[in-house]
């Protein structure tokens, strides 16, 4: 009875020592993550296939800074954009200007000002460059949305033809192939300085003569940037009867639009045309894109670009056309783990807590194998903790527990993994059931 209660308080003291370190422990801030492992493989890997994909295609790389003035991305991505407006990560220099800078949300505008800076706008202006490293944007995090991501970027200058917009999808479908993904391709054009305005005169009026039937953001957004009422999520069945900027090109912009969408077709690469797709930066003029993994959840743009044929001159240098696009470096590696998933097939990991468990986990695995799924049998002697620490490190999709308690009425605990949920069943159904339910990580 005392050597009990002594290790209890040699335990308890552990405890209380271990709260205490935790306590110290200084977290990672909220959307920025740690990339360890196999997801930093997958990042390298994304990393590295447009890197091959975009210096076949002839680009250079170009280094830019992580921090600009903030002038810079007010005039690019535009003062009503929800990046410039609410998500930048600004401050004060501490010079005698008191410079107010901010960490970059984006590549495009500092590569613009590094391309007019360097004079290439006067002495040369056809470039293609690509550029590599993180962005930050004080977004609301969830999956696939970030404080801190990669970019993978190109950028394309003194090129106003549409066969150039057409390469750039092109070369997004050829680095898809190389990683072996399913991706759907979005395009539309939004025009330019000729038939923009009356476009959005006409989103204008619509939204003002149905404004009691907008969210309240959108008021706001009628007045800022009418554009963006078109990819408002809560008012899309509202929308659906406003103007659409196809209805509203001039001749030269829908010209420029079917070439792109002959070179697509003549490339072999499905596309649909998405009369809604406006995108959040403001520089964007004609030909504007996404491309979507339906792998990923909500947050499943992987790649967004288009023609900016206003942006060079806007900052100051000569009127020289401008295209490009980035990819979400960890989006696109999300989409990959999925569909490595997808093929490898799901995984169980069996569970048994303690060794008069084994014998029946052992009978309910080879069960599971049976039926095709890959199943492994952790040790019988570690704790709940660590055996779930090591069945996410494996990837499971369920842990199926099986402790005295479960072996005396014939059950098991199914724990889906990814959904965190868990649910008691017969050990004669369970198999059956994980297999029925595996099927929607198939
Ligand atoms: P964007 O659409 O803002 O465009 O971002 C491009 C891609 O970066 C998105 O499609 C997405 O994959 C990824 N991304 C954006 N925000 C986040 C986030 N918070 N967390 C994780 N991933 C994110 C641009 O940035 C333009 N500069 C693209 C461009 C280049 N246009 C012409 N040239």
């Amino acid at each position: 009875m005392l050597i009990r209660r002594e290790s209890f308080q040699i335990v308890s003291a552990q405890a209380q020592l271990n709260a205490e370190n935790r306590k110290a422990l200084i977290t990672r801030l909220r959307g920025f993550q740690d990339l360890i492992g196999a997801r930093a493989h997958l990042a390298g890997r994304v990393e590295q296939a447009a890197r091959r994909v975009a210096e076949l295609h002839n680009f250079s790389e170009i280094r830019i800074p992580l921090l600009e003035r903030i002038e810079l991305y007010q005039r690019s991505s535009g003062e009503t954009s929800d990046v410039v407006e609410k998500q930048m990560y600004s401050f004060s220099d501490r010079d005698e200007a008191e410079t107010v800078v901010a960490l970059r949300p984006e590549g495009t505008p500092g590569v613009v000002r590094a391309y007019i800076e360097a004079g290439f706008d006067r002495s040369d202006p056809e470039q293609r460059f690509y550029y590599f490293g993180p962005m930050f944007r004080r977004e609301r995090p969830q999956k696939g949305r970030l404080r801190q991501f990669s970019q993978f970027g190109v950028e394309v200058f003194g090129r106003p033809d549409a066969a150039c917009d057409a390469e750039l999808l092109i070369m997004v479908d050829e680095l898809r192939r190389e990683l072996g993904l399913e991706l759907q391709f979005q395009i539309n054009s939004l025009g330019d300085s000729r038939c923009r305005p009356a476009f959005r005169d006409a989103l204008l009026n619509w939204g003002r003569s149905n404004l009691d039937r907008l969210c309240r953001d959108c008021h706001e957004r009628l007045e800022r940037n009418p554009l963006r009422l078109l990819d408002c999520k809560i008012d899309v069945e509202v929308t659906a009867s406003a103007p659409t900027t196809g209805e509203y090109l001039c001749d030269p912009c829908r010209d420029h639009f079917s070439i792109v969408e002959q070179l697509l077709t003549a490339s072999g690469i499905p596309y649909v045309v998405n009369p809604r797709l406006v995108r959040g930066l403001d520089y964007y003029t004609r030909t504007a894109f996404e491309v979507v993994s339906s792998e990923i959840g909500s947050q499943n743009a992987v790649v967004a670009g288009g023609r900016y044929d206003g942006l060079v001159q806007a900052l100051g240098g000569a009127p020289v056309a401008g295209t490009g696009f980035a990819i979400g470096v960890e989006r696109l590696a999300l989409a990959l783990e999925a569909t490595q998933l997808r093929e490898e097939g799901p995984k169980v990991v069996v569970v048994a807590l303690g060794n008069a468990a084994v014998p029946q986990a052992n009978r309910l695995a080879a069960d599971l194998r049976q039926r095709g799924l890959r199943t492994e049998l952790t040790s019988p002697e570690r704790g709940l903790k660590s055996l779930m620490r090591r069945a996410d490190k494996l990837g499971a999709q369920y842990a199926l527990i099986i402790g005295e308690n479960e072996l005396e009425r014939g059950v098991v605990q199914v724990r889906d993994l990814r959904k965190s949920c868990q649910r008691e069943i017969a050990l004669s159904e369970v198999a059956e059931h994980v297999k029925t339910d595996a099927a929607q990580y198939l």
